[in-house]
C-alpha cells in the first residue's frame, strides 16, 4: 500500500452534500415501503457517525502520520455520509407518515460499542471496525440503494461508495499489518497492559455481546430479510470475512482463534445441535451466516493471495446482481 497516494486520494476526493442533485422529486413507494426506507436512512446516519467514532479511535492508534491524516479524513467522510442519510431519509419521508427515530437497538448498542473498541487491543478494534464496515458497505448500503432503486439515492451511493473504497482499502491494510510478524514482536516488546485495563476491556466485551444480537438483529437482520430476502448480499459479507481468516497471519489472533472456534462449534453436528444457539448469539450475528459460505479451494486461494487482492474481491462483492 502506496500511503503517499492514499492519502493524495483521500484529500482530492472529497466532495459536499451541496454536490448531489437533490431536486428530482423520489419514485413513488407504497406506505409500508416508505416507512421502511426511511427508517434505514435514518439507522444508517447513526450508524455512520458510529464508523465516524471508530476512525477517531483509528487515527489515535496510529502512529505514521500519513495513517493518521488517512484516518482523520474518513471521520470527515463518515459524518458526510451520515448528513447524507440524514437528507435522503427526509428526501423519501413523502407522506409523513409517523415520526422517526433511530432503532433502540442502536442507541443501546453504540455507547458499549465504542467503550469496547476504546479499551481493546490495537488488532480486535481493528477486526471489529473492518467487520463492521463490510456488513455496512456491501450488505447494508447497497441492498438499501437495490430495494431504494431511485436516482436519488443512487446518486448519493455513489459518492459514498468511492469513499468506502478507500475506506474497506485501508481496513484491509491494517488487517495486514496486525497479522504481520512485525506487529507480533512490537506486542511483545510492549509491556502487557495492567490487570485493572484487561479487567475493564472484558468488561466492555461483555457489556457488547448483550447488547450485540438486538442490535444486529433490528439493524441488519431484520430490514435486511425485507429489502434482500434472498441474504446473498449479507452471506457475502460473511464469506469476504471467512476469507480472511484463511491467511495464516490472520489465523493465529486471538480474535481470529475465537471466531474460528466458534465456527467450529457451530458447525460440529454435535456441538452444533446444543450450542449452536449460543454460539451465534456470542458472535452476535444471525444462525444464517454461521454456516462456511467457502470452499476449501476458495480458502486455499484466499491463503495465497495478498491482503490487496482480499480487499479488492470483498469490494467487488458490491458489484454482484
Ligand atoms: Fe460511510
Ligand atoms: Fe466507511
Amino acid at each position: 500500500m502506496d500511503l503517499d497516494r492514499m492519502l493524495d486520494r483521500c484529500q482530492t476526493q472529497q466532495w459536499s452534500v451541496d454536490d448531489l442533485d437533490w431536486s428530482p422529486a423520489p419514485r413513488a413507494l407504497s406506505a409500508a415501503d416508505e416507512q421502511l426506507v426511511v427508517q434505514m436512512f435514518t439507522d444508517m446516519a447513526a450508524i455512520e457517525r458510529l464508523a465516524g467514532a471508530m476512525f477517531v479511535e483509528q487515527a489515535r492508534r496510529a502512529r505514521d502520520p500519513r495513517l493518521q491524516a488517512i484516518f482523520e479524513s474518513f471521520v470527515i467522510d463518515e459524518e458526510r455520509h451520515a448528513v447524507v442519510a440524514e437528507r435522503l431519509a427526509r428526501h423519501y419521508d413523502v407522506h409523513r407518515l409517523k415520526a422517526y427515530a433511530v432503532t433502540p437497538a442502536l442507541t443501546a448498542f453504540a455507547p458499549p460499542f465504542l467503550q469496547a473498541i476504546r479499551t481493546v487491543s490495537d488488532d480486535v478494534a481493528n477486526g471489529y471496525i473492518t467487520a463492521g464496515e463490510l456488513i455496512l458497505d456491501i450488505a447494508l448500503l447497497r441492498s438499501l440503494d437495490d430495494f431504494v432503486a431511485d436516482p436519488m439515492s443512487a446518486q448519493a451511493m455513489q459518492r459514498i461508495n468511492r469513499d468506502e473504497s478507500r475506506h474497506i482499502a485501508i481496513d484491509y491494510h491494517m488487517v495486514a499489518y496486525y497479522a504481520s510478524d512485525e506487529y507480533l514482536l512490537d506486542l511483545h516488546r510492549r509491556p502487557s497492559p495492567p490487570l485493572r485495563d484487561q479487567l475493564r476491556a472484558a468488561r466492555a466485551m461483555a457489556l457488547v455481546m448483550v447488547h450485540a444480537a438486538p442490535f444486529f438483529r433490528g439493524v441488519f437482520f431484520d430490514p435486511l430479510g425485507r429489502i434482500d430476502p434472498s441474504s446473498k448480499r449479507i452471506r457475502e459479507v460473511f464469506k469476504n470475512i471467512q476469507l480472511l481468516a484463511a491467511k495464516p497471519g490472520v489465523r493465529r489472533r486471538p480474535i481470529a482463534k475465537w471466531f474460528l472456534l466458534c465456527m467450529e462449534v457451530f458447525n460440529h453436528p454435535l456441538t452444533g445441535r446444543f450450542l449452536g444457539g449460543v454460539t451465534a448469539r456470542m458472535v452476535g450475528v444471525d444462525r444464517s451466516v454461521m454456516s462456511w459460505l467457502t470452499t476449501a479451494e476458495e480458502m486455499a486461494r484466499a491463503s495465497r493471495a495478498t491482503f490487496d487482492e482480499l480487499a479488492e474481491q470483498a469490494l467487488r462483492a458490491k458489484t454482484i446482481h
